[in-house]
């Protein structure tokens, strides 16, 4: 954990390079294991999560969240993955998480969205075969998006799965 703030800095970075143009163009190449931007539109890897105001809210109060830069965020799952999230431990194939990052807790500033899709085996091994996206909020427009190293290690810290789950 005391590296985060360098990994922040460096997602922002990399958020501000990614503005306005081709996410495929300008997502740094240290950023990304294997490559896996793919531009507009996070299908690649995780498909389209724009009804992600429509999933089941997880979390009681917005929370500023520890690992995220002190954004107040918002955790989103899909009706049928909710008994899978609270009970925890390793997450189906198919989970999507969606934490929603704002910029104050009364959520009037949107900052960004970022997902973690469960995988098939083999996607990434030796990461829990997650899949990582950082999207506009939209749910379908991928800044960056793959087998994310920055998210990876921090979330490999996590006892169960690449998962910290909700605060206490
Ligand atoms: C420095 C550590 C750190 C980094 C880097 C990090 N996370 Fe997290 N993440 C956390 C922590 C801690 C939580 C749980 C509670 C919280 O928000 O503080 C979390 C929670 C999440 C959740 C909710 C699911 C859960 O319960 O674990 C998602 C989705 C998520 N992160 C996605 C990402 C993505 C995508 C990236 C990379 C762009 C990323 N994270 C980078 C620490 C980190």
């Amino acid at each position: 954990m005391s590296r985060a703030p360098a990994r922040w800095i460096s997602l922002s970075i990399a958020l501000a390079a990614c503005h306005g143009s081709s996410p495929q163009a300008q997502a740094p190449r240290d950023a990304v294991l294997s490559g896996a931007v793919t531009g507009a539109g996070a299908g690649a890897a995780v498909s389209d999560c724009s009804t992600w105001p429509q999933w089941v809210k997880v979390n009681a109060a917005r929370y500023r969240s520890a690992g995220h830069g002190g954004r107040w965020v918002d955790v989103y799952v899909e009706a049928e993955h909710v008994d899978a999230y609270v009970t925890g431990g390793v997450a189906p194939v198919g989970m999507r998480i969606i934490k929603a990052g704002y910029a104050d807790e009364a959520g009037t500033t949107f900052q960004a969205l970022t997902v973690m899709g469960k995988m098939a085996p083999g996607y990434d091994p030796d990461g829990g075969d997650w899949y990582y996206g950082v999207l506009d909020r939209d749910g379908r427009t991928a800044k960056l998006q793959g087998k994310l190293e920055m998210c990876r290690d921090c979330h490999d810290t996590a006892d169960v799965d690449f998962r910290f789950g909700l605060p206490e």
